[in-house]
């Protein structure tokens, strides 16, 4: 518009040369086709611009969102050139967070792995009040054991039942006799034949909500929990027990509000803006530890087949309730949901929901306190 009315300003003195005999409607109506035809020319320049293999930002903007308007973004939707960068994004294998080549809508869709180990007669042998939904790599053999002696030991828990349960995926370094036989021992392993890389633990958890809807759907409550965390079982049964929880349609954790994405590269959470193009997540629970009512499971298997996959697992969670026109609720007492632990206070820890922590060993020492007889506080 600026262009435009700098251009007519312009030539207007040729039409109001002294001598000229003004015409006032000749005038407007000439002035008036002018217009439309700098317009159409504007239109014609913008266009060829457009096209032009130097304007990819102008269509950026419009391609991505296009994109994110479909359900299975086709690559011709893209604007040519812009395909040309994108090729030469997924090329770049310098970068393991840029291996999403070829990333579709189905690759969260849980349903399209296949379970190595399911061990679906753990929940038709009991209800259980509560199943602990742990990913874990297959190598990592001592954070399963740490588990084992500490929060995932009980599977009575103040009169309700408490499974907890390790979910795998394939890797190429895995010891397959070695878990056979470990799931022998312990009959708590799921694997599931997609590959168990970090960018991958967003399929990692949908295979967990896939378990969880087919293979355990009378439980009643669920949490998927990360194998690097001090868990109070006590205080969640507790805090699961207490009237007003919801019994349906139901999420909790440490909540995550207005959290931006981060599109620097060297980033462990670098999400690019091909994958996910806006510019901050929906609320969503932090991955640690989120609880949740086990009608959900079914529910995001469900609306995964809508929701573009993205590799921040947790975030991804948010979505699929964005989707579902759901919405987290706040824990009873928010403090219980702790990140990161700073000191050992064994009072703290009897108060407690979650703590991150730094080790295996770490587990287990803490573990040993925080259950010695005598007063916590
Ligand atoms: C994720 O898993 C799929 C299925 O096994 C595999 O094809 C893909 O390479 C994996 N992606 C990454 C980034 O590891």
């Amino acid at each position: 518009m600026q262009m435009h009315s700098v251009d007519a300003r312009s030539v207007s003195p040729l039409h109001e040369k002294p001598g000229e005999i003004p015409c006032r409607e000749k005038k407007s109506s000439s002035r008036f086709w002018f217009q439309v035809l700098v317009l159409f020319g504007l239109l014609v320049i913008f266009l060829c611009y457009s096209l032009s293999s130097n304007s990819l930002f102008l269509w950026e903007g419009f391609s991505l969102f296009a994109q994110a308007q479909r359900v299975n973004a086709p690559s011709y939707w893209v604007h040519p050139n812009h395909r040309v960068i994108l090729n030469a994004f997924h090329k770049n294998t310098e970068s393991p967070a840029l291996q999403h080549e070829g990333l579709q809508y189905h690759q969260a869709f849980p349903q399209n792995y296949q379970f190595v180990m399911d061990n679906a007669e753990v929940c038709k042998n009991n209800t259980p009040f509560l199943v602990l939904m742990v990913p874990v790599e297959p190598e990592n053999v001592a954070a399963r054991d740490a588990i084992r002696q500490t929060w995932g030991k009980d599977t009575m828990v103040q009169d309700k039942v408490v499974l907890t349960l390790f979910m795998l995926g394939l890797s190429g370094g895995a010891d397959v006799e070695g878990l056979r036989q470990e799931n022998e021992q312990h009959h708590d392993l799921i694997q599931s034949n997609f590959m168990d890389t970090y960018l991958n633990l967003t399929i990692k958890t949908m295979v967990i909500m896939d378990w969880l809807a087919t293979r355990c759907p009378t439980a009643a409550y669920a949490m998927k929990v990360d194998s690097d965390m001090f868990l109070n079982i006590d205080n969640l049964v507790i805090m699961l027990k207490m009237p007003g929880i919801p019994e349906i349609n139901y999420m909790t954790g440490r909540l995550m509000w207005n959290v931006p994405v981060i599109r620097s590269k060297d980033s462990k959470w670098y999400v690019p803006k091909e994958l996910y193009p806006y510019p901050q997540y929906p609320t969503y629970p932090l991955g640690m530890g989120y609880v949740f009512s086990n009608d959900l499971p079914a529910k995001f298997v469900e609306v995964s087949k809508f929701v573009k996959p993205f590799n921040i697992e947790d975030a991804y969670i948010g979505e699929c309730l964005k989707k579902l026109g759901l919405s987290l609720t706040s824990p009873p007492d928010s403090s219980q949901f702790k990140t990161y632990i700073t000191i050992y206070d064994r009072c703290e820890f009897s108060q407690v929901i979650t703590y991150i922590l730094g080790s295996s060993e770490q587990l287990i020492n803490y573990w040993i306190d925080y259950k010695r007889p005598g007063p916590h506080c």
